[in-house]
């Protein structure tokens, strides 16, 4: 693949490393974002494919896993090096210019911007799983309360369900999506009336997800919580997908808690994420990794003066009080946002959309090949599932990476017999990579007869 391990890594720790990276000079690296100007249409694909050569990625290998982990752009890759390197080299004057509370501010409120809320209801956090784990974790849960979760969870979002039931004999109820009406669903509706049908009037939360990452069905996000809202239920929404592939609005989705992943679709470094819960219920969910004031106190129950240490307890952001946070992840998370907002979320939506619908028409087109996700804009975006008859999904995954260093993924779940292809299509891929994906199965479905 061009250069060795160890070439690379001599090239990261010589003079100028930073600007080596992955054969990038340093100017590269560093070139104005404004060259990129604003996401064009979507089918403009001499501009798309301009926009793909932002990523490290190297030019022979196509990266259709951004669900699993976006890569990033290089002038996010730049912003955590860089961070890095200023933080070793004079860690002082570093941590005054951004490891500080003025750049945590300034992070949290370009964050709320960019997802559609206030800036105290939003906090940095590592991932997905940990936003999912603040939410449900943070309940007070009497034992017989109910939870419902979904079978094409994450268990990210459902077995933190599972451990409050162990723990406060709380009941998980299921909304089986694994049932085959759901598979694409024939409209939304149907979904709601599943969710629906398991309400009691001991449920307490609803914890599902904006974008199954099992078969990339998009819920009926508003829908589901306006009825939860109705009947005084709170709604925690896994938004490990959407946000950066997504033009997102979380006040619009009128849930209460949202978790969300920087290192997916945002493109941001492994672990980014964030964690939103609506003002109005911050005073019924726990911090439940915490070391900031309690009831206004320090640890010797002296009063907190009134100071931006003390706000920060009283809004979302004290979830991020919980000890050493990655400062170069969150540059890199600061630098992902430029990045969208330059190049405008609704493009990115728009070219994540049409390269989707692009896959599953060539998809579907291929003889034995099936696509379980809905064609409907309402029900779908950047993930296409799909299966080729009689062929075990890995052995997909093994014939694209092998023949054409294309990189999917399957997802496998005997218990609710589920095991398909899974293909993400965000922006470092582009339509060659495409016309490839749909010719190699096509290829295969052919070789072996199906
Ligand atoms: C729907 C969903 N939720 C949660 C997760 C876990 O995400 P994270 O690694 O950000 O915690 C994933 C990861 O793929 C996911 O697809």
């Amino acid at each position: 693949m061009g250069q060795s391990r160890r070439q690379f890594v001599g090239r990261l720790s010589g003079g100028a490393a930073l600007g080596s990276l992955a054969g990038f000079s340093a100017e590269a690296l560093a070139a104005p974002a404004a060259d990129l100007g604003v996401g064009k249409a979507p089918d403009d694909e001499a501009y798309w494919r301009w926009i793909a050569r932002e990523f490290l990625t190297y030019p022979n290998v196509a990266h259709m896993n951004t669900g699993t982990r976006g890569v990033s752009p290089r002038s996010v890759v730049k912003a955590q090096f860089d961070a890095i390197q200023r933080y070793d080299s004079d860690y002082l004057s570093y941590a005054r210019y951004v490891n500080n509370t003025d750049f945590r501010i300034r992070l949290r409120a370009k964050l709320a911007a960019f997802v559609g809320c206030k800036s105290n209801e939003i906090a940095v956090t590592n991932n997905t799983t940990e936003g999912m784990a603040f939410g449900t974790f943070g309940i007070d849960f009497k034992a017989g309360d109910e939870i419902i979760y979904t079978n094409h969870d994450h268990s990210s979002g459902a077995q933190p369900v599972n451990l409050c039931a162990a723990r406060f004999r709380v009941k998980p109820v299921v909304v089986d999506l694994a049932a085959p009406e759901f598979h694409p669903p024939e409209n939304a509706d149907s979904v709601v009336k599943a969710f629906e049908q398991a309400i009691t009037r001991r449920t307490k939360l609803i914890s599902f997800c904006h974008i199954n990452y099992t078969d990339g069905c998009v819920l009926p996000v508003k829908q589901i919580c306006e009825m939860a809202r109705a009947k005084g239920i709170l709604t925690l929404v896994d938004g490990a997908h959407p946000p950066g592939m997504m033009d997102l609005d979380i006040h619009e989705l009128g849930c209460d808690m949202y978790a969300g992943a920087g290192h997916k679709w945002l493109m941001a470094s492994m672990l980014t994420g964030f964690f939103f819960v609506r003002e109005d219920i911050q005073d019924r969910v726990w911090p439940i990794v915490y070391s900031g004031p309690v009831n206004g106190t320090n640890m010797y129950g002296e009063p907190v003066p009134d100071t931006d240490y003390y706000n920060q307890a009283k809004s979302a952001a004290r979830f991020e009080m919980r000890g050493s946070l990655n400062f170069a992840n969150a540059a890199s998370l600061d630098a992902a946002l430029d990045f969208h907002s330059r190049l405008t979320p609704s493009a990115i939506e728009a070219r994540d959309r049409y390269m989707a619908g692009r896959v599953r028409e060539g998809l579907r087109n291929i003889p034995g090949v099936s696509v379980h996700v809905s064609d409907d804009p309402g029900m779908s975006c950047g993930i296409v599932s799909f299966a080729v008859s009689g062929v075990d999904p890995v052995e997909v995954n093994d014939m694209l990476w092998a023949r054409h260093r294309l990189y999917i993924r399957n997802v496998a779940h005997a218990e609710i017999d589920w095991n398909v292809n899974r293909a993400s299509l965000h922006i470092m891929v582009h339509g060659g990579h495409i016309d490839t994906l749909i010719g190699a199965v096509a290829e295969l479905a052919k070789e072996r007869g199906v």
